[in-house]
């Protein structure tokens, strides 16, 4: 059922884009995906992808679908609920990415027995490396978790939560997280000016440092802390720069803070 799963997406924004350049990527049919989007250029994009695209819920043809993935902003998803389940069947499985969003929340739309999944994806999927984290509630068959398994998987990494509380935690450390990367690149940039070297070449040290760091370790498979040792020599450059980096309080304990404080806020969101 997989392969030939009838896809209804709503929202063709950023996240709702790059799901779909990777459905089609891996080779999944465009005609078995709809779109929605009130935005005409988003319709544009879907036009030229081959997708079917509607302004609105209620104006798609299609009456059933296997899975609606709401990928809107989420203060635009409650309104949305209800045409939703006018476009599903028993066996839909609805798939939300949008942030703070509790499945308690979405079932209060789209009815007490309806199989929802919520997720939380990252920036990076929009290249095909992201990474997700997945909760289900109790309605949600083995086929369906395989099949938003395959949607998320073609964006990136994906895991299973058994317990929604959690997806606070992933929001603040990969939901977040690329944005805490990007200020490492800058923080790295704006100190390899600071010792010489010429805005360009900085940028493209930091850029490419940063990169490289991070697709060596995926493919090493060693834990990153036995990585660090084996580039740092006693006494020798590494060693001295991460002298800087671990006094206290140091990285470790301000990478600590930060991700505490985006999982309260993502705490705190959930319920306003
Ligand atoms: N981007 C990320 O890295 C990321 C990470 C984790 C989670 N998320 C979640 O993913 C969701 C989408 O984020 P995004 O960055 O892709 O946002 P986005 O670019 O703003 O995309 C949302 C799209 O939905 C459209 N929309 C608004 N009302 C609609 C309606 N009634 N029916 C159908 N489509 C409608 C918007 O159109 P208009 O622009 O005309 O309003 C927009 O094109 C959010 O809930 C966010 O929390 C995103």
């Amino acid at each position: 059922m997989s392969a030939a799963a009838e896809i209804l997406l709503v929202g063709f924004g950023n996240m709702g884009q790059a799901l779909v350049r990777g459905w089609l990527g891996r080779g999944r049919a465009a005609r078995r995906i709809v779109v929605v989007d009130p935005a005409p250029a988003a319709r544009a994009v879907a036009a030229e992808l081959g997708v079917t695209a509607a302004a609105d819920v209620d104006a798609v043809t299609r009456a059933s679908n296997d899975v609606v993935v709401l990928a809107v902003k989420p203060n635009q998803l409650a309104t949305l609920l209800p045409a939703c389940t006018r476009r599903a069947k028993a066996s839909t499985v609805f798939l939300s990415i949008a942030a703070g969003k509790t499945i308690a929340q979405l079932g209060a739309g789209l009815g007490a027995t309806a199989a929802i999944v919520r997720a939380m994806p990252n920036t990076p999927a929009a290249v095909g490396h992201g990474m997700a984290a997945l909760v289900a509630n109790e309605a949600v068959t083995t086929a369906q978790r395989t099949l938003c398994t395959e949607l998320l998987s073609a964006v990136g990494a994906v895991a299973w939560l058994d317990d929604e509380r959690h997806l606070d935690a992933v929001t603040g450390v990969s939901g977040s997280g690329p944005a805490y990367v990007f200020l490492f690149i800058e923080c790295l940039e704006r100190a390899a000016v600071d010792v010489g070297l010429d805005p360009a070449l900085a940028k493209q040290l930091a850029l490419a440092t940063v990169a490289g760091a991070g697709a060596y370790a995926a493919a090493a498979g060693a834990p990153a802390a036995e990585l660090r040792r084996r580039v740092t020599s006693p006494n020798g450059t590494t060693q001295a720069a991460l002298d800087v980096l671990l006094a206290e309080p140091g990285l470790r304990e301000l990478m600590t803070r930060a991700v505490r404080a985006a999982t309260d806020r993502s705490r705190e969101l959930s319920r306003a």
